[in-house]
């Protein structure tokens, strides 16, 4: 059986230290490609058919409409994965409005991930999983979630120790 690090990660502008700045590069997919690399995981990028906007006021503005209507936006390339093929799944998001984004629960919910070991691992720019893990139980009843990692966007690219030791763990 083999381990899978699905993520979803938004370039464009983001919140980093309270301050809007613009990421050329995800901070979910750096964390992403560092634990599929100590892993030799396969690598897997959740995308949104219809693309989160660039400027973080509208993307917010988005994000809280998914939310409060609880939607499911379609995914890109819809369900393609063959998940009978992992037993280990990292699964990787920032924290948008204290949970994941409402494209991480399409992905969550295309899947059957009963029995399999689930390790969630975040972004944010406050350091906390939010209500994101409870939800995450609440989806996935069957499944074996882990404690997970959180790590501050500001923090990722200084962050390879804590990853390796949560891999190993
Ligand atoms: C729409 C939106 C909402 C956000 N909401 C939160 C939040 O509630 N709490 C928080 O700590 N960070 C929040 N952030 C900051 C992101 O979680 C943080 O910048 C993260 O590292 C981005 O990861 P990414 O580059 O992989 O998308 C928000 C960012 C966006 C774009």
């Amino acid at each position: 059986m083999k381990t899978l690090v699905a993520y979803f990660s938004h370039v464009g502008e983001n919140l980093q230290n309270n301050e809007i700045v613009e990421l050329t590069k995800g901070n979910t997919e750096i964390v992403a490609e560092k634990i599929a690399s100590l892993t030799g995981a396969d690598l897997y990028k959740i995308e949104e058919e219809e693309p989160y906007p660039f400027k973080y006021d509208d993307c917010v503005r988005r994000a809280r409409r998914e939310d409060e209507n609880n939607e499911k936006p379609a995914m890109k390339g819809g369900v393609r994965l063959n998940m009978d093929e992992y037993d280990t799944v990292y699964i990787g998001f920032p924290i948008w409005y204290r949970t994941y984004p409402r494209i991480v629960s399409t992905f969550l919910s295309a899947y059957d991930f009963s029995n399999k070991k689930i390790r969630p691992f975040c972004t944010n720019d406050e350091g906390t999983f939010g209500i994101s893990l409870l939800e995450m139980q609440g989806t996935l009843k069957n499944a074996k979630i882990s404690d997970g990692l959180a790590i501050r966007g500001v923090d990722v690219r200084n962050a390879d120790e804590r990853i390796e030791t949560y891999v190993k763990g």
